[in-house]
């Protein structure tokens, strides 16, 4: 397959770009660099332009021709920032996916694997969470993607735009080979800053926000899912819609949840060493649990999450920590 790679020079966008050209396909990536980096696009050309511009959409679709998939993960999302600066979220999520839609309408593309997000579900009422949970965004970043999903179905049903929503839960580890990996800044992400307050002795202490949520530990338990998990349910995502001609959506987790204070035990077993952290007040909009329920995508892509145990995952992402590229 020819895929273009819309935020391929991003942390997900990256890896799915290995392992796609790792399989076999042609890969192009289109990217403004505002948060992804150059030096992440080793699979594929790398065309530079904005998804908020729509003559750079135009160029990328005129030099490269036709594509037999298209994978969009561009995207503002830091949840607090959203919070601070919605209209940044707003522009970009919805108004720059508008344009890619109408692009791929005008140049007769009707394939999309799109990126979705937990955060549409907000604080769910269930621990387990599955397809058929309210959405209820609790913020900007949210809202956005739920926004995208709807018009996703809109797109469907008038222009027969075909498309898979895949909710990522907690993204997290690396490539194990650490030719790429994380690399955000700011960095807000949990497993990250635990071994970054290994790796830098100078950078502030690890803060735990909340002990006192009713879990196991009072910390929150989310679901770490291994960023090569995402890749593959990615293409399996591509190529259901071969045959299945809808606009769906499918949550991604590996159905294991683990606390903060679990990722940070299992941190110390991977670096050999005592990680220290102080204790601090709750993160707003925090929810205590988030584990997804992925039957739907195991039953239905046919993919099956392969990193489920957290040591596993955060030894892939110290292994990258230690040797940053970029
Ligand atoms: N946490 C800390 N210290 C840190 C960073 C995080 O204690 O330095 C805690 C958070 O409070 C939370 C857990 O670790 O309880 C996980 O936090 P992350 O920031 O790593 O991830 P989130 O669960 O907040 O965010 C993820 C995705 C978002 C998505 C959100 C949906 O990264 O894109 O789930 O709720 F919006």
């Amino acid at each position: 397959m020819k895929v273009l790679v819309l935020g391929g020079a991003g942390y997900i966008g990256s890896h799915m770009c290995k392992y796609l050209s790792e399989q076999g396909h042609e890969v192009v990536v289109f990217d403004n660099l505002s948060t992804g980096h150059a030096e992440a696009v080793k699979w594929g050309v790398l065309v530079k332009g904005d998804i908020l511009n729509q003559a750079d959409l135009d160029m990328l679709f005129e030099i490269h021709g036709r594509f037999d998939l298209i994978m969009h993960f561009c995207a503002k999302s830091l949840v607090g920032e959203s919070v601070q600066q919605p209209a940044i979220y707003y522009k970009n999520n919805v108004v720059g996916t508008l344009n890619v839609l109408d692009t791929m309408v005008k140049t007769g593309h009707d394939k999309l694997v799109f990126s979705s997000t937990a955060a549409v579900f907000g604080m769910p009422q269930v621990n387990l969470i599955d397809e058929k949970q309210p959405r209820r965004p609790i913020n900007p970043y949210g809202q956005t993607k739920k926004m995208v999903e709807d018009i996703l179905q809109d797109y469907h049903q008038a222009y027969g735009l075909k498309s898979v929503c895949l909710r990522y839960f907690n993204a997290c580890g690396a490539d194990p080979e650490c030719e790429v990996g994380e690399c955000h800044q700011p960095e807000t992400h949990l497993i990250p800053n635990v071994l970054k307050s290994v790796n830098n002795a100078s950078s502030a202490k690890l803060k735990v926000f909340g002990n006192d949520y009713p879990t196991a530990d009072g910390t929150c338990v989310r679901d770490y899912i291994h960023i090569n998990d995402l890749a593959t349910a990615h293409i399996k995502a591509g190529l259901y819609l071969d045959n299945h001609d809808g606009a769906y959506a499918f949550n991604l987790g590996n159905g294991n949840g683990f606390s903060v204070l679990q990722v940070i035990n299992a941190a110390m077993a991977v670096v050999g060493e005592d990680i220290a952290f102080d204790i601090e007040a709750r993160r707003q909009g925090d929810p205590a649990i988030l584990v997804a329920d992925a039957s739907l995508a195991i039953k239905q892509l046919g993919w099956q999450p392969k990193y489920t145990d957290i040591t596993d995952i955060i030894a892939t992402a110290w292994q990258w920590h230690q040797n940053e590229k970029f």
